[in-house]
């Protein structure tokens, strides 16, 4: 694949942003700015966003991870409803299902007549089971190593390299092992993903190095394996939509603006960056944007199973009809908007070209901080199934991403209240822009069509 090349005037506008940016924005306080907005209701709308409101909501939703289709995620969706609610809006909840795994609630390895602890990880995707059986040492678990084996009823012990994970469990069930344990040839612990459901796994652990090694003095002896809770199967996640009409009658241009983000996060995560910010920001756009008169429609939609895929977005534009989607001007996708570890903002497109969004954005950022925030290329959230339809899209999102990105450490305590009011106020006064009641709004331009390579959907340039 061919990578844009980060250009040098870009790369020095974006190192030189990271610091003027925030410059301009102590130099010029929110009220300072409003003197370039001579509409009244921009001034109404800077003056409204509060980052103290949109922070609150963050920490209501980071408390636990929101893992797609699961409990946690339908109270997620259960408190943005009624947030829309509250702000006078009907708020709509569009369930779809996905086939999806649920990760084990406990894991337990034991050897007979051995003291000591044990700490095994599940690998995702693995069966459930309790099994034991006498342990075997089966090598790499590569089928000719295990050809002249006996593992039938038994627990395998599997050093990992050269093949994947599936097939050293594939491998060994197929010679009849109950159970495989899969140790680390690199120091630390291992845990890792057998790829996608299967019906012929057996229950599977991974170990680290140490502990695998530990474990080859135990050869022969009886050993438990027990997975309890995971399982593999069909589950329900949902997008939440409230939608903004126009003002006064059907006079108006008919258009339609999506503001989204993901409340789902990652297992593991709370969460709070990825993206209970994106989700709590467009809470607070939808209420500060509730009584401003419009003639653009705005729709604020909060997407479930990104993390899985951008499933929740693809459903939704999988629901447009063609007139739909041929209204639809714009996605604002905020994704990952409000880390203080994180580098500056930036709007990733995903063929890396302008377009109606960057340009409005681009625009107020001017008008508010003295500099057009940067944009460049990138995939990865949901701004991808808007794109893939030719709607003007891109991801708000502050780059070089944080080190807490998908870890227990995106927490609330983490969060910068000067980013969250920075990128709010240059999506709020955006989308106003477009939507403001003059009716002759720029067309948007349809970009070409394109449809992103896998590559794209998991990499981020910075043209
Ligand atoms: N917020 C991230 C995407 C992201 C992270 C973009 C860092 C740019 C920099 C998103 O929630 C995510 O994790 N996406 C997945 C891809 C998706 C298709 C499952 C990812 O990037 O691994
Ligand atoms: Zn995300």
């Amino acid at each position: 694949m061919k990578k844009p090349i980060l250009s040098l005037t870009l790369a020095a506008t974006l190192a030189i942003g990271a610091v003027s940016v925030q410059a301009a924005v102590k130099q010029e306080p929110a009220a300072k700015a409003a003197q370039h907005f001579h509409d009244p209701f921009e001034k109404k709308i800077l003056k409204a966003i509060s980052a103290e409101n949109i922070y609150e909501n963050i920490d209501y939703l980071s408390k636990v991870p929101r893992v797609a289709g699961t409990e946690s995620e339908a109270k997620a969706v259960q408190f943005i409803k009624e947030e829309f609610e509250s702000y006078g809006y009907k708020a709509d909840v569009q369930p779809f299902t996905f086939y999806g795994y649920t990760p084990p609630s406990s894991i337990s390895l034991s050897v007979d007549g051995y003291e000591g602890e044990w700490k095994p990880q599940a690998f995702t995707y693995s069966v459930s089971g309790n099994v034991s059986g006498e342990l075997v040492l089966a090598g790499l678990g590569k089928k000719d190593e295990l050809s002249s084996l006996d593992l039938s009823g038994k627990i395998a012990l599997i050093e990992r390299g050269e093949i994947s994970f599936a097939e050293k469990v594939l491998n060994a069930a197929e010679k009849g092992a109950a159970g495989v344990i899969i140790y680390n040839n690199a120091e630390g612990a291992l845990s890792g993903t057998l790829g996608e459901h299967n019906d012929k796994f057996v229950p599977s652990a991974a170990l680290s190095k140490a502990e695998g090694e530990a474990l080859l003095s135990q050869i022969g002896k009886t050993v438990s394996l027990s997975i309890v809770g995971a399982e593999t199967g069909e589950k329900t996640s949902h997008n939440v939509i409230a939608v903004k009409k126009t003002t006064g009658k059907k006079s108006a241009a008919n258009d339609i603006i999506v503001l989204g983000a993901h409340h789902d996060s990652v297992a593991g995560a709370p969460g709070a960056n990825d993206d209970a910010s994106g989700t709590a920001m467009t809470l607070e756009l939808a209420r500060v944007l509730k009584n401003v008169p419009a003639d653009t429609e705005i729709r604020f939609v909060t997407f479930g199973a990104e993390e899985v895929g951008l499933l929740g977005s693809e459903h939704y534009v999988s629901t447009l009809s063609d007139d739909e989607i041929s209204r639809t001007v714009a996605n604002f996708n905020l994704d990952m908007v409000g880390s203080r570890d994180a580098g500056d903002l930036v709007m990733l497109t995903l063929d890396g070209k302008p377009n109606l969004v960057t340009d409005l954005a681009q625009k107020s950022s001017e008008k508010l901080n003295g500099e057009p925030t940067p944009y460049g290329q990138g995939g990865r959230s949901d701004h991808v199934p808007f794109a893939e339809a030719r709607i003007p899209a891109a991801l708000f999102i502050h780059s070089p991403s944080e080190p807490w990105y998908h870890t227990p450490e995106d927490s609330i305590d983490k969060i910068s209240k000067e980013k969250l009011q920075d990128t709010a106020e240059i999506v709020g006064t955006a989308i106003y822009d477009r939507a403001r009641m003059d009716q002759i709004g720029p067309k948007p331009k349809k970009a070409p069509k394109f449809k992103a390579p896998d590559e794209l959907k998991t990499e981020e340039n910075i043209k």
